[in-house]
């Protein structure tokens, strides 16, 4: 990889991993001012779905917050035992805050349409997720590696939802459409591009997801 691009896919890289990083922590705000005053959009889940609420806000930051960390070479060459202990927090938390990702789909009051693109991420943010971690049980590694960087696509659909929808409010685009809109378009453009990576990325191509922390 020429220095150029081995710069570019740097800054990429730490801007997707401050992004995620600035996401989870906003995300757990309703620890400091509870759900109500702080997701006002969610907060109906309290009267009978509190758990699956609270199951998938106080997870799903846990995974959002530990991706950036496996995509980092050094470290995960330098400290192989950690990469395996952050992987299996990462997988555990998807596995907790997907299966309550989903059932909080059946529960948006945006309606049908945004109720079916969250439910179709949460299964196959499950089922990348899990299909990697099977491959890493199995030493496969070039699979287990493609199927987190999709799993990861997934994941970044938390970034991409609330960069789509505070731009669409500055843009003074409806709630009520965007919204139902955004539900899809945080993670179809993700799969997509990720698909063309790995495609661009297959052995003896350049390699462009991974930082050199
Ligand atoms: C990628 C798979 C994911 C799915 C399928 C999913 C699904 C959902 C659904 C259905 C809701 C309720 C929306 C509504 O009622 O209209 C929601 C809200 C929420 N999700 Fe996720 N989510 C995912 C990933 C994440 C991640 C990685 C985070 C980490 C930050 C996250 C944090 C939140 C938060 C904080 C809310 C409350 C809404 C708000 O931010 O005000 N989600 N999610």
């Amino acid at each position: 990889m020429s220095m150029v691009s081995r710069f570019a896919a740097n800054v990429a890289f730490w801007t997707a991993a401050v992004s995620a990083a600035l996401v989870a922590v906003a995300s757990l705000r309703f620890l400091a001012l509870g759900v109500s005053a702080s997701m006002e959009f969610v907060a109906h889940n309290l009267d009978r779905n509190a758990l699956m609420l609270y199951a998938h806000i106080g997870v799903a930051p846990i995974a959002l917050a530990l991706m950036p960390f496996q995509f980092m070479t050094r470290l995960r060459a330098s400290r192989p035992k950690l990469h395996r202990w952050l992987g299996r927090g990462y997988v555990v938390s998807i596995l907790i805050s997907g299966i309550a990702g989903l059932q909080l789909a059946f529960h948006t009051t945006a309606g049908t349409f945004a109720a079916t693109g969250f439910a179709i991420l949460a299964v196959l943010w499950l089922a990348t997720t899990g299909i990697a971690f099977a491959f890493a049980l199995r030493r496969q590694f070039p699979r287990h590696r493609a199927w987190m960087l999709r799993s990861a696509a997934l994941t970044f659909a938390a970034v991409t939802l609330r960069v789509y929808l505070g731009s669409s409010m500055a843009a003074g685009v409806d709630f009520e459409v965007a919204y139902p809109l955004i539900a899809w378009l945080c993670w179809v453009p993700n799969v997509f591009v990720m698909e063309v990576y790995l495609q661009m990325a297959r052995p003896g191509k350049t390699r462009l997801i991974s930082a050199t922390a």
